[in-house]
């Protein structure tokens, strides 16, 4: 009986080592032993389209000051999606270079980055927002890469967030605006379902502006749906504010240039004066402010399990 007793007692001794040994791997002290244990390092990375109009980069820049004062000791990286503006951008003197989503996360990967905030300077979730998404998540628990990728939602992804871009979306128009002219917010605009938050956002400021629309470039409503309602209200002045981060070539073109196709051409042809305004929604303060609030959410979602 007591010999028995002894054997159990070793062969529980023997157990209790090895559950010792498994639990310490598990907490990652036989990783330390080769070296490998990490230190928590967060990082945010910021992708835009891109732009290689001269200025345009103002509001890349408003939108860092402002994630820098939100996130204090936090790491910022920058990456663009467009591999037409990388190149662009790469070929100039004198020009910032970037690198491409993937790059910057392999980047983050080597740095020792633990965990990362992707988010995208998009502002609706369409095809950009969600091929960067889809990029930051194949780097999310890599190897020995960054242990966890959380992606942003981009300006306008909720109700809350309609709403609310409808209030600020004020303080973006000129003070000299008389009663009876109108403010015309025209974005990009895509064939991708998430064209919808365009309209829901009409829906929005409707409710505080009478006479604020929406429009897009590419998308829904169109510039012959705005200029129908323009026509039909009476007005004879517009002001047109791009509805993009960056005021880049189609701020420059499609929606202020010269050219006859322009929306500032065709509504002035139809009787209707136009104001452009050539800045984009990053180098306002209270729009750039519901990019930095998703950055704030991703981060919180850093620290809930998985
Ligand atoms: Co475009």
């Amino acid at each position: 009986m007591r010999r028995i007793a002894h054997a159990t007692v070793k062969k529980l001794f023997a157990l209790l080592l090895a559950a010792g040994l498994l639990a310490g791997i598990a907490a990652g002290d036989a990783a330390a032993a080769h070296g490998d244990a990490k230190p928590e390092k967060r990082g945010i990375l910021l992708v835009a389209f891109g732009t290689s109009v001269e200025g345009a980069g103002a509001a890349y820049t408003n939108i860092e000051k402002l994630v820098k004062e939100a996130f204090p000791g936090v790491e910022l990286r920058w990456a663009y999606s467009s591999m037409i503006i990388r190149r662009k951008l790469a070929a100039e003197k004198n020009a910032v270079e970037r690198d491409s989503p993937a790059l910057a996360l392999a980047k983050m990967m080597d740095e020792g980055f633990t965990e990362v905030v992707v988010q995208p300077l998009q502002t609706i979730p369409g095809q950009e927002f969600n091929a960067t998404a889809e990029t930051a998540r194949a780097f999310s628990g890599m190897p020995k890469g960054v242990r966890r990728v959380v992606v942003g939602m981009p300006l306008l992804s909720s109700t809350q967030d309609l709403e609310r871009a409808a209030g600020v979306l004020a303080s973006i128009v000129p003070k000299e605006r008389a009663p009876g002219e109108a403010v015309v917010y025209v974005g990009h605009g895509t064939h991708h379902p998430a064209n919808v938050y365009y309209p829901g956002l009409q829906y929005y400021l409707q409710k505080k502006d009478k006479l604020a629309f929406v429009g897009t470039v590419e998308g829904s409503p169109t510039l012959a749906d705005v200029q129908a309602e323009l026509t039909r209200l009476k007005v004879k002045k517009a002001y047109l504010l791009p509805f993009l981060a960056v005021a880049g070539d189609h701020v420059h073109n499609d929606i202020a240039g010269d050219g006859p196709d322009s929306w500032k051409s065709t509504l002035t042809r139809a009787g209707i004066a136009c104001a452009a305004v050539l800045k984009g929604t990053g180098e306002s303060d209270p729009v750039a402010a519901i990019w930095v609030d998703h950055i704030k959410a991703a981060m919180e979602q850093l620290t809930t399990p998985q």
